[in-house]
């Protein structure tokens, strides 16, 4: 139990009251467990927060960080440079789709988000389209919680206060989700790629000259893991391609290795012209996220005198050089332990294993691709979201970590993950869909 004063920090995304008169404290992580302030293992099935596939305090990480904070703690990050970073970017480059060549160091998704958007307005400006400032999201999309990502997100709740401020001249193509017509898809559904013609309505109603970008996550991680459907996506990018409109492809989740490749542009065969990423490019160890842009993009945007300053755009802590140690490493292992591959042979196991949930109570449907899987619950007449938190919560006693956003519950296996934990899982998440009414 902890004897620490819970009171002052203000947790994030987190019910403050009832977490501190109940805490879930975690004290130390190795390998796919967690320690808690109890002394408990904790099997962790969400990987962090999508964040750590490779397993926590992978030695080789750690080493990496431990001799960068002690060769090179900070580095000012304006009008000066430091070799980890620019490695940093040449490895990132080296396994992302050919057209990409530069990459935009940022301290997490939301600033990942925030910076595409408004690389996406000064591109259309230097080339003369200033007209072209309007920023197109989707409904359930989740791009951070800054205040470009909230305005172009469509999670109710991260919007409904921030109503009157969200960034003026957003409008959003619907979801892509639909019980009656895809429920218990596995992988992506066959049914739905006509829902990229939503872009042609907003295209005829704001007309293309007006529109700078069009962001989406491959697939929807936060909302609840939304597959997109076959076709869908190469939809978007005709639609996009032909209107001029830039599409940006927010792999917060999917890059490096989530869903079977260091880019799910590869293993959805669509090609965005900007990708943001966080999350796995460090393995969580350190905050760090990053804006990857086509050579086309960079080359409009840095056309101005060579003195001059391109993008009047940064953070103090961008390229910084312990998170670029980090990131240089957790590279190197993804490559060493042939990470991607090796989500690609466990995705069918735990496929296979996700939808066997099928018949158990409350369940109405469940999605998977790579190695993210949704479990959503019909609500409790009253209370939504209810079910999903028992479940999480009855998961937790039994010593596994799981997620859920509302009534969905969201698992993210390592991905490393032997088959035996994958089981342990499963039956664990079993069981709470059982106890719970
Ligand atoms: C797709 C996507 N974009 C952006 C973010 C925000 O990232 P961060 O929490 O690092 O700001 C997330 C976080 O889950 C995400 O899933």
């Amino acid at each position: 139990m902890t004897t620490t004063n819970l009171e002052p920090y203000w947790m994030p995304f987190t019910a403050n009251r009832a977490f501190k008169k109940a805490p879930r404290v975690l004290h130390s992580a190795q390998g796919h467990y967690y320690t808690d302030a109890d002394g408990r293992t904790l099997l962790d099935g969400f990987s962090g927060l999508w964040t750590t596939g490779l397993g926590h305090c992978h030695p080789k990480i750690v080493a990496a960080v431990q001799a960068q904070v002690a060769t090179l703690d900070y580095a000012m990050a304006f009008q000066m440079g430091h070799n980890k970073a620019f490695e940093l970017a040449e490895r990132i480059i080296a396994i992302a789709p050919p057209e990409f060549t530069r990459v935009f160091f940022t301290n997490s998704g939301s600033e990942a988000a925030d910076t595409a958007l408004k690389m996406s307005i000064a591109y259309h400006r230097a080339r003369g389209e200033g007209n072209r400032t309007r920023l197109i999201g989707r409904e359930r999309g989740y791009h951070g919680v800054n205040f470009g990502g909230m305005s172009v997100g469509g999670m109710t709740a991260n919007r409904k206060v921030f109503s009157p401020v969200m960034i003026p001249g957003v409008d959003h193509i619907r979801h892509t989700h639909s019980l009656g017509d895809m429920a218990f898809s596995k992988g992506q559904p066959t049914w739905g790629t006509h829902l990229a013609d939503d872009l042609e309505r907003l295209v005829t109603l704001h007309d293309a000259s007006n529109i700078a970008a069009l962001i989406v996550e491959p697939v929807a991680g936060s909302a609840g893991v939304l597959v997109p459907p076959v076709g869908y996506l190469d939809r978007l990018r005709e639609t996009c391609d032909k209107h001029g409109i830039l599409l940006i492809f927010d792999e917060v989740i999917t890059a490096f290795g989530r869903i079977g490749a260091a880019f799910g542009a590869q293993r959805l065969g669509v090609t965005p012209d900007i990708i943001t990423v966080a999350k796995g490019l460090t393995n969580g160890v350190i905050p760090m996220g990053a804006v990857l842009v086509k050579e086309s993009v960079y080359q409009a945007l840095t056309n101005c005198p060579e003195n001059l300053i391109e993008l009047f755009h940064g953070y103090t802590y961008s390229g910084h050089p312990v998170a670029a140690a980090a990131g240089l490493a957790t590279l190197q292992c993804y490559d060493d332990e042939a990470t991607f591959v090796q989500v690609r042979n466990i995705e069918g196991v735990f496929e296979t294993l996700l939808h066997e949930l099928k018949a158990e109570p409350h369940v109405v449907d469940i999605r998977n691709f790579g190695l993210m899987g949704g479990i959503e619950l019909t609500s409790r007449v009253g209370s939504a979201g209810a079910r999903g938190t028992e479940a999480y919560l009855r998961c937790f006693a039994e010593g596994v970590v799981i997620r859920n956003t509302g009534d969905i519950i969201a698992l993210s296996p390592f991905f490393n993950s032997t088959e035996d934990e994958l089981i342990r899982i499963i039956d664990t998440v079993r069981r709470a869909l059982r106890a719970i009414d």
